[in-house]
């Protein structure tokens, strides 16, 4: 257990961070919104085995709630993730105030196109914009360093990714593997809206993923078919909508004739008000 140092402004940010640099050691990164749990545990631990200091930002970003997506009612308990970073031997913890981080009207945004509006940009207008915006200003806030996201939000992933590259950013993007319930439901803090009922069912999204990935072992190279299959098998839970299923290239998210390389299966389903997503992946390139 440690302490880790908190710090709200930028300018302390980069002091810190100059000095652990100046010792040599090296920085890896976890940008969060807060109101940690076991799925952000897993980044901070990879992080704390792969570099000599840990940060971790705690901001909850305007910029990427829609209107109606209640910003306000976003959890904040910094004192809680104060105490889970201790456990993860994290070292530093910035939590900067949204006039720290946007002290003027922002007319600089970051567009990741066409990423940002497929699949789930296709119902959050805005999201991922917002999402690139605030995670290239914290990448320029810590500077060179290893960064980790979740590979459970992959679109996240890719678009944080393709960004990096193309503004060649000094940062090496790591994504981590979902850490699941073990009846194979993906964490999600949006988990404990579901009753009892809508949590059985919601095992249909592994299912689902689980069937698409079978026929791609099969031999399947269709995208389309794939993305019935895994229709099909959400269909069999009665409360889910399903939102889409589809089978893509990995890094591109969209489908360009037959399926080859590295491929992900990715899902939407709602069940009432909560939507939750969740993906898997498969390299074909032996054999496709
Ligand atoms: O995944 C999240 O928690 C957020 O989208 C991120 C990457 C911290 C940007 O606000």
């Amino acid at each position: 257990m440690t302490t880790p140092t908190l710090l709200r402004t930028v300018e302390d940010l980069g002091t810190v961070l100059g000095s652990a640099r100046a010792e040599g050691r090296s920085v890896g990164f976890v940008p969060t919104m807060g109101a940690l749990h076991a799925g952000h545990r897993s980044l901070m631990q990879r992080a704390a085995d792969e570099n000599d200091c840990v940060v971790v930002s705690v901001f909850v970003n305007p910029l990427q709630f829609a209107a109606h997506e209640d910003l306000d009612r976003y959890p904040r308990e910094l004192e809680q993730d104060l105490v889970v970073c201790g456990e993860e031997q994290v070292d530093i913890v910035f939590a900067p105030s949204v006039n720290e981080m946007y002290p003027s009207p922002i007319l600089t945004t970051v567009s990741v196109s066409p990423l940002h509006r497929i699949l789930d940009g296709a119902s959050r207008p805005g999201h991922f914009d917002g999402v690139a915006t605030v995670v290239a200003k914290l990448f320029s806030m810590v500077g060179p360093c290893r960064a980790y996201f979740g590979e459970k939000d992959w679109q996240q992933l890719a678009i944080i990714s393709r960004m990096t590259t193309d503004l060649s950013l000094p940062v090496t993007v790591r994504g981590c593997p979902t850490v699941r319930e073990p009846d194979g439901l993906a964490l999600s803090s949006r988990n404990v809206y579901l009753t009892d009922e809508q949590r059985t069912q919601a095992t249909v999204l592994r299912r689902a993923l689980d069937a698409g990935l079978e026929l791609l072992a099969a031999g399947m190279r269709d995208p389309e078919a794939v993305g019935v299959r895994m229709a099909e098998v959400v269909r069999t839970a009665s409360d889910a909508e399903l939102d889409y299923a589809v089978a893509v290239p990995a890094d591109t998210l969209q489908a360009d004739g037959d399926l080859s390389g590295v491929v992900r299966l990715l899902l939407a389903v709602r069940f009432g008000t909560t939507r939750l997503i969740d993906n898997d992946g498969v390299d074909l390139s032996n054999g496709s």
